[in-house]
Parts: C-alpha cells; structure tokens; sequence
C-alpha cells in the first residue's frame, strides 16, 4: 500500500467525537483528555457507506426492513475472497451484534449451571454473558512466556470434559494473538474428543496485521460442525453502532436451535442503516481495508517509539487488533490505579486490565485505533506521566 493510497482514506485527520454519543469519548474530565479505551476507532467509515446513508436519508423514510435478497452473498464472497473460506449462504445467521450471539448461542446450547471455558485475560462481556445466564465460568489462563501469550493445552484437556461450550477469541482480545493453524487445530480436537461446541469470537478477524487469520472452523469439517464463529463488519469498517453481524453456522442442529433461541426472545428485525453499511463495505471496502492495515502497522513504531524507552512498562507488537496490551505489573499499582494515574496526570484514558479477569492485574489496554497526530500526543503524555511514577 503506497503513501498516496493510505492518505487517499483520510486515516490522518483528527476527527472530535464528543456530543456524538460516542461511548468511548464521553464523560472525560477535561476537553483536551484523549480517549484510548472502548474497542472502535475514531476513523470515519468509507466513503461508500456515508453515500449509500446519504441517498436513504435523501429519501426520508425508514420503516420496518427485511433482511434484502443478495446480502447472505456478500457475506460469502467477502469470506471466500479474505479467507480462502467457502460457506454456504444458508449457513449465515444475523443478529444484532457479537454479545448477542453469544447469549443466543449459550441459552440455545447449555443449561444453566452448565460449564463454559474462556480463555483468561478476555474481553469482559464474555464473563458476564455466561454469568448473567446463570451458566459457570471456566477460566483456561492464557499462559504468558517471554511477552507471548499461549494456550494451556493440558488445563484446557482437563477442563474440556466437564464443559459443554468453550468462547474461543481470535484474534484475541486484549493480548492480541492471531491463533495459529496449529494451535486451533489443538483445540479443535481437544473440544471434538470431549464434544464441547466451540463458538469463535472473530469480530477482529479483518485485523490480522502480522499473520493470516484462520477460522477455526474453515480447518477441517469436524471442527465445522461443532462449531459457530461470530463476525461483523463492525470493528472492521467502524460502525459499531450499527448493530449489524451474522454467525456462520455449518451445522444444521445448531443453527435450528438457535434459530429457535432468536424467535422466541424476539431477535429478528435487522437495522436498515446495519444493513446498508454491510452491503457497501463487503463490496467496496479492500481498498479501504488494507490502507487501514498498513496505517496500523505503521502506529506500532509509534507505540514502540514512546512505551519502549520505558522501564517499568513491556508493549509486546499485537499480532492483530488495534489494542495494543501494555504489561506494567512492574509499577506494583493495581491497573485501575494506573489508570486513574493517567487520566490524572496525562489525560490519557485507558483500560485497566483487570476488567479482562484476574490474569489482567497490573496491565493496561490501549486502543491505538486514531490518527497518528493524536497517538503521538497521547503516547507523549503517557510516557512523560509514567518516567515520573516510581514503583510501589
Ligand atoms: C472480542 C469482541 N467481541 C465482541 C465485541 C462486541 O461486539 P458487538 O458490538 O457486535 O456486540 C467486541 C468489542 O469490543 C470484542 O472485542
């Protein structure tokens, strides 16, 4: 991707998202304080998209909408055309966002008091869609080894025979691995050997930036049929408040009981705009996708640029997502405090890692996903503000 193509998207110009209910940017303390948690960024969709919305609201009327023929067709060819992966459109199922295919998947498939694996440190809603359906959490620790982070195959095995469902993140987040053939193959088979259904997370599939993403799912028609992978085009293109994304489902018993979960809590309207941007995006949107890809890999010499130089703070290069995972378990201050400390001293907000489970204590996520004159200051304020914080 030339200079040109990248400026041609824009990705440089600050934008100001406050009074837009942006829940990233509200209630900051002071105006010039700059937002680095929540997971969207603060890049302006394509230029399809805006276009396609301005015709509709051209034309002024957004009634009841219906899901158009040719949608499930774009869904397939974007994921044959970006991962090699031949589904079938009668596979694809929508619902209004990842969390709630989650819940859908985990009260169609377990029961409450049913064991559900996760792998710790993770995005919080996957803790809590478990707890609020009355299911247990079991936590398989990611293990950390040199600032990688690994599976831990034998605690999966053991915790494998007595789960019904493992939520399976991939790319991770918060630490940021693009889960190798191999090591989903592992888990494939561990899960296939103990007939626990994978349900893969990979909302932040699109953001492979330093090893092809590969769907679980798309290894071996085993893992298929014991399995539903989650996607959107919503952190991919920065329309998360669109509520638009579709499970792949390749197993018909999975997909009717589901299907059954979605018809009886009233989940069937899809989001006219959710839809409109989904069409676009999946149509027009490489372009723009691998400008994005180039323009986040050059953040990461930023990050390395100001968090390297400092002792107490590790910044591993996140293999995908825009969230970089900063270990700062050296300071010997829990991560809320670390937090507050920045929002303070630096006006910088991130987030603490103990929200992504114990395993998280001491590090801190920060959301890259901004122009670069912004991660530059922010990166700025936060190494300034910890040179001077001394450990515990
Ligand atoms: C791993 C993961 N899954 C799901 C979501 C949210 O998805 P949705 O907004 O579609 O519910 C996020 C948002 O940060 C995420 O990081």
């Amino acid at each position: 991707m030339t200079h040109d193509a990248q400026t041609a998207f824009h990705f440089d110009v600050p934008h100001d998202r406050r009074d837009t209910y942006s829940q990233k940017w509200m209630n900051l303390p002071t105006t010039d304080c700059i937002a680095m948690c929540l997971a969207d960024m603060d890049f302006q969709a394509p230029q399809a998209v805006t276009d396609a919305f301005a015709a509709r609201v051209a034309h002024g009327i957004y009634g009841y909408t219906h899901y158009p023929d040719g949608l499930t067709q774009h869904i397939t060819a974007w994921v044959q055309r970006r991962y090699s992966w031949s589904v079938a459109e009668e596979w694809i199922a929508m619902n209004v966002g990842v969390v709630a295919s989650l819940c859908t998947i985990i009260r169609a498939l377990t029961q409450e008091g049913d064991r559900v694996i996760i792998q710790t440190p993770v995005y919080t809603p996957f803790f809590t869609s478990i707890r609020n359906n009355q299911r247990v959490v079991v936590e398989n620790q990611l293990v950390l080894e040199d600032g990688h982070y690994q599976m831990d195959f034998d605690a999966l095995e053991a915790q494998a025979r007595s789960a019904k469902l493992l939520i399976l993140c991939n790319p991770h987040n918060p630490v940021g691995r693009v889960w190798t053939r191999e090591e989903l193959t592992r888990v494939g088979e561990i899960c296939l050997a103990h007939g626990v259904t994978i349900v893969s997370d990979d909302i932040h599939c699109d953001f492979a930036l330093s090893r092809p993403y590969q769907a679980l799912a798309a290894l071996d028609d085993a893992f298929a049929q014991q399995s539903i992978t989650c996607l959107a085009a919503s952190k991919t293109f920065n329309i998360a408040g669109l509520d638009t994304s579709y499970e792949i489902i390749p197993n018909p018993d999975l997909r009717e009981k589901i299907a059954r979960e979605k018809a009886g809590r009233g989940i069937s309207k899809p989001n006219m705009f959710g839809l409109l941007a989904l069409e676009q995006v999946y149509q027009h949107g490489d372009a723009w996708l691998e400008a994005l890809c180039a323009y986040l890999r050059a953040s990461h010499a930023l990050l390395h640029a100001h968090l390297d130089p400092l002792e107490q703070v590790r910044c591993t290069t996140p293999e995908g997502t825009y969230l970089a995972w900063l270990d700062c378990r050296a300071y010997g201050r829990t991560s809320r405090e670390l937090c507050d400390y920045l929002l303070q001293t630096a006006r910088v907000r991130l987030t603490p890692g103990r929200i992504f489970g114990a395993t998280g204590e001491g590090f801190l996520r920060l959301n890259y996903g901004t122009d670069h004159t912004t991660l530059r200051t922010g990166l700025e304020r936060i190494a300034e503000a910890f040179s001077a914080l001394a450990p515990a």
